[in-house]
Protein backbone atom coordinates (compact mmCIF):
# COMPACT_ATOMS: atom_id res chain seq x y z
CA UNK A 1 0.00 0.00 0.00
CA UNK A 2 1.38 3.46 -0.65
CA UNK A 3 2.56 5.07 2.14
CA UNK A 4 0.65 7.88 1.88
CA UNK A 5 -2.55 6.28 1.63
CA UNK A 6 -5.21 7.46 4.30
CA UNK A 7 -6.06 5.21 7.09
CA UNK A 8 -9.84 6.44 7.93
CA UNK A 9 -11.29 5.48 11.59
CA UNK A 10 -14.56 5.97 12.28
CA UNK A 11 -17.21 7.72 10.17
CA UNK A 12 -16.68 9.19 6.68
CA UNK A 13 -17.60 13.04 7.10
CA UNK A 14 -21.15 12.98 4.86
CA UNK A 15 -18.98 15.55 1.77
CA UNK A 16 -16.38 13.36 1.44
CA UNK A 17 -17.82 10.74 -0.83
CA UNK A 18 -15.30 9.10 -2.96
CA UNK A 19 -15.82 11.26 -6.07
CA UNK A 20 -15.17 14.48 -4.86
CA UNK A 21 -11.66 13.07 -3.17
CA UNK A 22 -10.28 12.72 -7.52
CA UNK A 23 -10.36 16.31 -7.80
CA UNK A 24 -8.62 16.69 -4.83
CA UNK A 25 -5.29 18.76 -5.00
CA UNK A 26 -2.78 16.17 -3.75
CA UNK A 27 0.18 18.46 -3.20
CA UNK A 28 0.81 22.15 -2.44
CA UNK A 29 1.50 23.00 -6.56
CA UNK A 30 -1.47 21.78 -7.27
CA UNK A 31 -3.71 23.73 -5.06
CA UNK A 32 -5.15 26.93 -6.01
CA UNK A 33 -5.90 29.80 -3.53
CA UNK A 34 -5.94 30.35 0.27
CA UNK A 35 -1.64 31.57 -1.04
CA UNK A 36 -1.00 33.14 2.27
CA UNK A 37 -1.64 29.99 4.28
CA UNK A 38 -0.33 27.68 2.05
CA UNK A 39 3.07 30.10 1.65
CA UNK A 40 3.46 29.86 5.46
CA UNK A 41 2.94 25.78 5.66
CA UNK A 42 5.44 25.07 3.34
CA UNK A 43 7.97 27.36 5.33
CA UNK A 44 6.34 25.13 8.96
CA UNK A 45 6.84 21.63 6.60
CA UNK A 46 10.54 22.59 5.86
CA UNK A 47 11.51 23.64 9.06
CA UNK A 48 9.96 21.04 10.74
CA UNK A 49 11.39 18.18 8.24
CA UNK A 50 14.97 19.68 8.30
CA UNK A 51 14.95 19.24 12.11
CA UNK A 52 13.09 15.94 11.55
CA UNK A 53 10.40 16.87 14.13
CA UNK A 54 6.64 16.91 14.17
CA UNK A 55 5.06 19.66 12.95
CA UNK A 56 3.63 21.80 15.44
CA UNK A 57 -0.26 20.62 16.12
CA UNK A 58 -2.78 22.92 13.26
CA UNK A 59 -6.16 24.21 13.54
CA UNK A 60 -8.01 25.30 10.26
CA UNK A 61 -11.26 26.83 10.10
CA UNK A 62 -13.93 28.06 8.43
CA UNK A 63 -17.20 27.60 6.48
CA UNK A 64 -17.72 24.30 4.66
CA UNK A 65 -15.61 23.54 1.47
CA UNK A 66 -12.82 25.87 1.55
CA UNK A 67 -10.45 23.05 1.93
CA UNK A 68 -9.44 22.09 5.68
CA UNK A 69 -9.73 18.14 4.98
CA UNK A 70 -7.83 18.50 1.47
CA UNK A 71 -5.30 20.68 3.31
CA UNK A 72 -4.67 18.94 6.05
CA UNK A 73 -3.83 15.82 3.72
CA UNK A 74 -1.43 17.67 1.85
CA UNK A 75 0.15 18.44 4.45
CA UNK A 76 0.65 14.95 5.73
CA UNK A 77 1.77 13.90 1.82
CA UNK A 78 3.95 16.82 2.28
CA UNK A 79 5.61 15.46 5.41
CA UNK A 80 5.65 12.20 3.91
CA UNK A 81 3.88 10.61 7.45
CA UNK A 82 0.85 9.09 7.26
CA UNK A 83 -2.71 10.88 8.40
CA UNK A 84 -5.34 9.36 10.35
CA UNK A 85 -8.96 11.06 9.86
CA UNK A 86 -11.89 10.80 11.76
CA UNK A 87 -14.20 13.42 13.74
CA UNK A 88 -15.38 14.62 16.36
CA UNK A 89 -18.93 13.47 17.09
CA UNK A 90 -17.42 9.46 16.39
CA UNK A 91 -15.40 9.81 19.35
CA UNK A 92 -17.39 8.80 21.98
CA UNK A 93 -15.21 7.80 24.64
CA UNK A 94 -11.38 8.59 25.64
CA UNK A 95 -10.90 4.76 24.97
CA UNK A 96 -12.03 5.77 21.11
CA UNK A 97 -9.28 8.65 21.08
CA UNK A 98 -6.94 6.43 23.30
CA UNK A 99 -6.97 3.71 20.58
CA UNK A 100 -6.31 5.76 17.60
CA UNK A 101 -3.39 7.81 19.11
CA UNK A 102 -1.70 5.37 20.10
CA UNK A 103 -1.70 3.92 16.89
CA UNK A 104 0.45 6.76 15.43
CA UNK A 105 4.05 6.57 14.26
CA UNK A 106 6.74 9.32 15.26
CA UNK A 107 5.59 12.83 13.12
CA UNK A 108 2.26 10.94 11.85
CA UNK A 109 -0.97 13.38 11.46
CA UNK A 110 -4.16 12.76 13.38
CA UNK A 111 -7.08 14.83 11.50
CA UNK A 112 -10.35 15.60 13.47
CA UNK A 113 -13.00 17.35 11.54
CA UNK A 114 -15.88 19.02 13.69
CA UNK A 115 -13.65 19.03 16.14
CA UNK A 116 -15.79 21.25 18.16
CA UNK A 117 -18.16 18.29 18.62
CA UNK A 118 -15.78 16.22 20.78
CA UNK A 119 -17.30 15.26 24.12
CA UNK A 120 -15.62 17.10 26.93
CA UNK A 121 -13.95 13.84 28.40
CA UNK A 122 -12.23 13.31 25.72
CA UNK A 123 -11.12 16.35 24.79
CA UNK A 124 -9.60 16.84 28.42
CA UNK A 125 -6.95 13.30 27.43
CA UNK A 126 -6.32 15.93 24.35
CA UNK A 127 -4.30 18.19 26.47
CA UNK A 128 -1.80 15.72 28.04
CA UNK A 129 -1.42 14.32 24.67
CA UNK A 130 -0.97 17.39 22.76
CA UNK A 131 1.44 18.91 25.23
CA UNK A 132 4.04 16.75 26.61
CA UNK A 133 2.76 13.69 23.86
CA UNK A 134 1.44 11.86 26.72
CA UNK A 135 -2.01 10.38 27.80
CA UNK A 136 -3.31 10.28 31.16
CA UNK A 137 -5.88 7.23 31.33
CA UNK A 138 -7.99 6.82 34.69
CA UNK A 139 -8.77 3.13 34.82
CA UNK A 140 -11.70 1.93 37.56
CA UNK A 141 -13.50 3.70 39.70
CA UNK A 142 -14.34 5.53 42.90
CA UNK A 143 -11.42 5.40 45.49
CA UNK A 144 -9.90 2.62 43.52
CA UNK A 145 -9.31 4.49 40.35
CA UNK A 146 -5.91 4.70 38.95
CA UNK A 147 -4.33 6.97 36.41
CA UNK A 148 -1.78 5.20 34.09
CA UNK A 149 0.40 7.44 31.84
CA UNK A 150 1.38 6.11 28.29
CA UNK A 151 4.16 7.81 26.53
CA UNK A 152 3.01 8.78 22.99
CA UNK A 153 5.20 9.43 19.87
CA UNK A 154 5.42 12.58 18.76
CA UNK A 155 2.73 13.41 16.59
CA UNK A 156 0.91 16.26 14.86
CA UNK A 157 -2.97 16.96 15.48
CA UNK A 158 -5.09 18.86 12.76
CA UNK A 159 -8.27 19.70 13.86
CA UNK A 160 -10.69 21.15 11.71
CA UNK A 161 -14.16 23.37 12.88
CA UNK A 162 -16.25 25.70 11.35
CA UNK A 163 -17.16 27.07 14.46
CA UNK A 164 -14.38 28.63 16.04
CA UNK A 165 -16.34 30.61 18.72
CA UNK A 166 -17.30 27.06 19.95
CA UNK A 167 -13.87 25.83 20.86
CA UNK A 168 -12.77 26.19 24.64
CA UNK A 169 -9.85 28.14 25.57
CA UNK A 170 -7.38 25.04 26.90
CA UNK A 171 -7.65 23.65 23.29
CA UNK A 172 -7.68 26.47 20.89
CA UNK A 173 -4.51 27.61 23.53
CA UNK A 174 -2.79 24.72 22.42
CA UNK A 175 -2.66 24.80 18.92
CA UNK A 176 0.57 26.35 17.49
CA UNK A 177 -0.69 27.17 14.39
CA UNK A 178 -4.32 28.34 13.44
CA UNK A 179 -5.67 29.39 9.80
CA UNK A 180 -8.92 30.46 8.85
CA UNK A 181 -9.55 30.03 5.04
CA UNK A 182 -11.38 32.21 3.48
CA UNK A 183 -13.83 32.37 0.48
CA UNK A 184 -11.93 32.13 -3.08
CA UNK A 185 -11.76 34.95 -5.93
CA UNK A 186 -13.76 34.34 -8.63
CA UNK A 187 -10.88 33.85 -10.47
CA UNK A 188 -9.57 31.31 -8.96
CA UNK A 189 -12.22 29.08 -8.41
CA UNK A 190 -11.86 29.61 -12.57
CA UNK A 191 -8.55 27.75 -11.95
CA UNK A 192 -9.93 25.39 -10.23
CA UNK A 193 -12.87 24.50 -12.58
CA UNK A 194 -10.44 24.44 -15.20
CA UNK A 195 -8.24 21.97 -13.73
CA UNK A 196 -11.22 19.89 -12.47
CA UNK A 197 -12.79 19.94 -16.06
CA UNK A 198 -9.20 18.22 -16.96
CA UNK A 199 -9.37 15.55 -14.42
CA UNK A 200 -13.12 15.41 -15.56
CA UNK A 201 -11.57 15.24 -19.34
CA UNK A 202 -14.45 17.37 -19.81
CA UNK A 203 -14.40 20.15 -22.25
CA UNK A 204 -14.60 23.58 -20.28
CA UNK A 205 -15.01 26.88 -22.15
CA UNK A 206 -13.27 29.60 -20.99
CA UNK A 207 -16.56 31.79 -21.01
CA UNK A 208 -18.57 28.47 -19.56
CA UNK A 209 -16.42 28.47 -16.73
CA UNK A 210 -16.49 32.15 -16.20
CA UNK A 211 -20.43 31.25 -15.59
CA UNK A 212 -20.04 28.42 -13.50
CA UNK A 213 -17.30 30.30 -11.15
CA UNK A 214 -19.33 33.44 -10.09
CA UNK A 215 -22.39 30.95 -9.35
CA UNK A 216 -20.30 28.80 -6.89
CA UNK A 217 -20.49 31.32 -3.67
CA UNK A 218 -16.50 31.40 -3.73
CA UNK A 219 -16.72 27.48 -3.03
CA UNK A 220 -14.65 25.16 -4.79
CA UNK A 221 -16.95 22.35 -2.94
CA UNK A 222 -19.97 23.92 -4.95
CA UNK A 223 -17.65 24.84 -8.00
CA UNK A 224 -17.07 21.01 -8.39
CA UNK A 225 -20.58 20.35 -7.53
CA UNK A 226 -21.89 22.41 -9.92
CA UNK A 227 -19.31 21.72 -12.61
CA UNK A 228 -20.55 18.05 -12.74
CA UNK A 229 -24.09 19.11 -13.06
CA UNK A 230 -23.50 21.32 -16.08
CA UNK A 231 -21.63 18.42 -17.72
CA UNK A 232 -24.60 16.26 -17.50
CA UNK A 233 -26.19 18.42 -19.16
CA UNK A 234 -23.82 19.22 -21.64
CA UNK A 235 -23.45 15.51 -22.67
CA UNK A 236 -27.03 15.41 -22.85
CA UNK A 237 -28.17 18.37 -23.91
CA UNK A 238 -25.40 19.72 -26.10
CA UNK A 239 -22.15 18.20 -27.67
CA UNK A 240 -20.18 17.41 -24.70
CA UNK A 241 -18.62 20.94 -24.44
CA UNK A 242 -19.61 23.05 -21.91
CA UNK A 243 -20.22 26.55 -23.32
CA UNK A 244 -21.38 29.82 -21.69
CA UNK A 245 -25.12 29.28 -23.25
CA UNK A 246 -24.48 25.67 -22.10
CA UNK A 247 -23.36 26.68 -18.40
CA UNK A 248 -26.45 29.37 -18.12
CA UNK A 249 -29.40 27.06 -19.30
CA UNK A 250 -27.96 24.33 -16.69
CA UNK A 251 -27.62 26.65 -13.97
CA UNK A 252 -31.07 28.01 -14.51
CA UNK A 253 -32.25 24.50 -14.41
CA UNK A 254 -30.68 23.85 -11.14
CA UNK A 255 -32.11 26.89 -9.92
CA UNK A 256 -29.00 28.24 -8.78
CA UNK A 257 -29.01 32.27 -9.68
CA UNK A 258 -27.35 35.00 -11.35
CA UNK A 259 -25.83 35.58 -7.68
CA UNK A 260 -24.87 31.81 -7.26
CA UNK A 261 -27.92 31.69 -4.48
CA UNK A 262 -29.65 28.33 -4.27
CA UNK A 263 -33.16 27.56 -3.12
CA UNK A 264 -32.37 27.74 0.72
CA UNK A 265 -30.38 30.83 0.52
CA UNK A 266 -33.21 32.57 -1.13
CA UNK A 267 -36.02 31.21 1.11
CA UNK A 268 -34.03 32.34 3.97
CA UNK A 269 -33.53 35.53 2.72
CA UNK A 270 -37.04 36.16 0.98
CA UNK A 271 -38.72 35.12 4.85
CA UNK A 272 -36.76 37.68 6.56
CA UNK A 273 -37.77 40.32 3.66
CA UNK A 274 -41.30 38.65 3.75
CA UNK A 275 -42.39 37.14 6.88
CA UNK A 276 -40.52 39.13 9.18
CA UNK A 277 -40.29 42.63 7.81
CA UNK A 278 -36.65 42.70 6.74
CA UNK A 279 -35.77 41.86 10.69
CA UNK A 280 -34.23 41.89 12.87
CA UNK A 281 -35.70 38.23 13.44
CA UNK A 282 -34.00 35.72 16.08
CA UNK A 283 -32.16 32.90 14.53
CA UNK A 284 -34.40 29.82 16.18
CA UNK A 285 -37.56 31.80 14.81
CA UNK A 286 -35.72 31.41 11.23
CA UNK A 287 -34.87 27.97 11.93
CA UNK A 288 -39.08 27.39 12.45
CA UNK A 289 -39.91 29.19 9.95
CA UNK A 290 -37.94 27.47 7.51
CA UNK A 291 -37.78 23.64 9.54
CA UNK A 292 -34.02 24.11 8.69
CA UNK A 293 -31.59 23.04 11.82
CA UNK A 294 -29.78 26.01 13.53
CA UNK A 295 -26.81 25.33 12.25
CA UNK A 296 -26.96 24.55 9.24
CA UNK A 297 -28.03 27.77 8.38
CA UNK A 298 -25.46 29.57 10.80
CA UNK A 299 -22.42 27.15 9.28
CA UNK A 300 -23.02 26.28 5.37
CA UNK A 301 -25.68 29.18 4.58
CA UNK A 302 -25.17 32.33 6.82
CA UNK A 303 -21.58 32.79 5.83
CA UNK A 304 -21.72 33.32 2.48
CA UNK A 305 -24.95 36.04 2.23
CA UNK A 306 -22.71 37.97 4.50
CA UNK A 307 -19.74 37.96 2.99
CA UNK A 308 -21.46 38.84 -0.10
CA UNK A 309 -23.77 41.46 1.48
CA UNK A 310 -27.11 40.04 1.45
CA UNK A 311 -27.37 39.67 5.05
CA UNK A 312 -26.34 41.20 8.48
CA UNK A 313 -26.08 39.41 11.58
CA UNK A 314 -26.67 41.71 14.13
CA UNK A 315 -27.04 41.61 18.58
CA UNK A 316 -31.17 41.52 18.15
CA UNK A 317 -31.20 39.25 15.12
CA UNK A 318 -30.26 38.78 11.29
CA UNK A 319 -31.24 41.79 8.65
CA UNK A 320 -31.84 41.60 5.36
CA UNK A 321 -29.49 44.20 3.56
CA UNK A 322 -30.72 46.62 0.53
CA UNK A 323 -28.93 43.97 -1.34
CA UNK A 324 -31.47 41.33 -1.15
CA UNK A 325 -34.53 43.39 -1.55
CA UNK A 326 -32.65 44.68 -4.81
CA UNK A 327 -32.06 41.03 -5.77
CA UNK A 328 -35.32 40.16 -5.80
CA UNK A 329 -36.71 43.34 -7.57
CA UNK A 330 -38.23 44.57 -4.16
CA UNK A 331 -38.09 48.21 -3.39
CA UNK A 332 -35.30 49.24 -0.81
CA UNK A 333 -37.46 50.53 2.24
CA UNK A 334 -36.52 54.08 2.99
CA UNK A 335 -34.31 52.84 6.33
CA UNK A 336 -32.27 50.82 4.06
CA UNK A 337 -31.15 52.80 1.42
CA UNK A 338 -28.96 55.26 2.13
CA UNK A 339 -26.76 51.84 2.70
CA UNK A 340 -28.15 51.05 -0.56
CA UNK A 341 -25.47 52.00 -2.15
CA UNK A 342 -22.46 50.67 -0.85
CA UNK A 343 -23.74 47.34 -1.16
CA UNK A 344 -22.04 47.02 -4.78
CA UNK A 345 -21.28 43.27 -5.91
CA UNK A 346 -17.56 42.68 -5.93
CA UNK A 347 -16.14 42.39 -8.95
CA UNK A 348 -16.02 39.60 -11.54
CA UNK A 349 -13.01 37.95 -12.70
N1 LIG B 1 -10.32 21.34 -5.51
C1 LIG B 1 -10.93 21.70 -4.39
N2 LIG B 1 -10.27 22.68 -3.77
C2 LIG B 1 -9.21 22.98 -4.53
C3 LIG B 1 -8.15 23.92 -4.44
N3 LIG B 1 -8.08 24.78 -3.43
N4 LIG B 1 -7.24 23.92 -5.41
C4 LIG B 1 -7.34 23.08 -6.42
N5 LIG B 1 -8.31 22.18 -6.57
C5 LIG B 1 -9.25 22.13 -5.64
Amino acid sequence: MDKHDQTLTGQRHVDEVPFEISLRPQRFDDYIGQSAIVDNFKVFIEAARQRGEALDHVLLYGPPGLGKTTLAHIIAREMAVHITATSGPVLDRPGDLAAIITNLETRDILFIDEIHRLPNVVEEILYPAMEDYRLDIIVGQGPGAKTIKLELKPFTLVGATTRMGLLTDPLRDRFGVVNRLDFYTHEEIGQILARSARILEVTLEPAGAVEIARRSRRNPRVANQLLRRVRDFAQVRADGIITAEVAQDSLVALDVDEAGLDTMDRALLRAIVEQFDGGPVGIETLSTALSEERDTLEDSIEPYLIREGFLKRTTRGRVATGRAYEHFGLTVPATLSAEAGDDQQPSLL
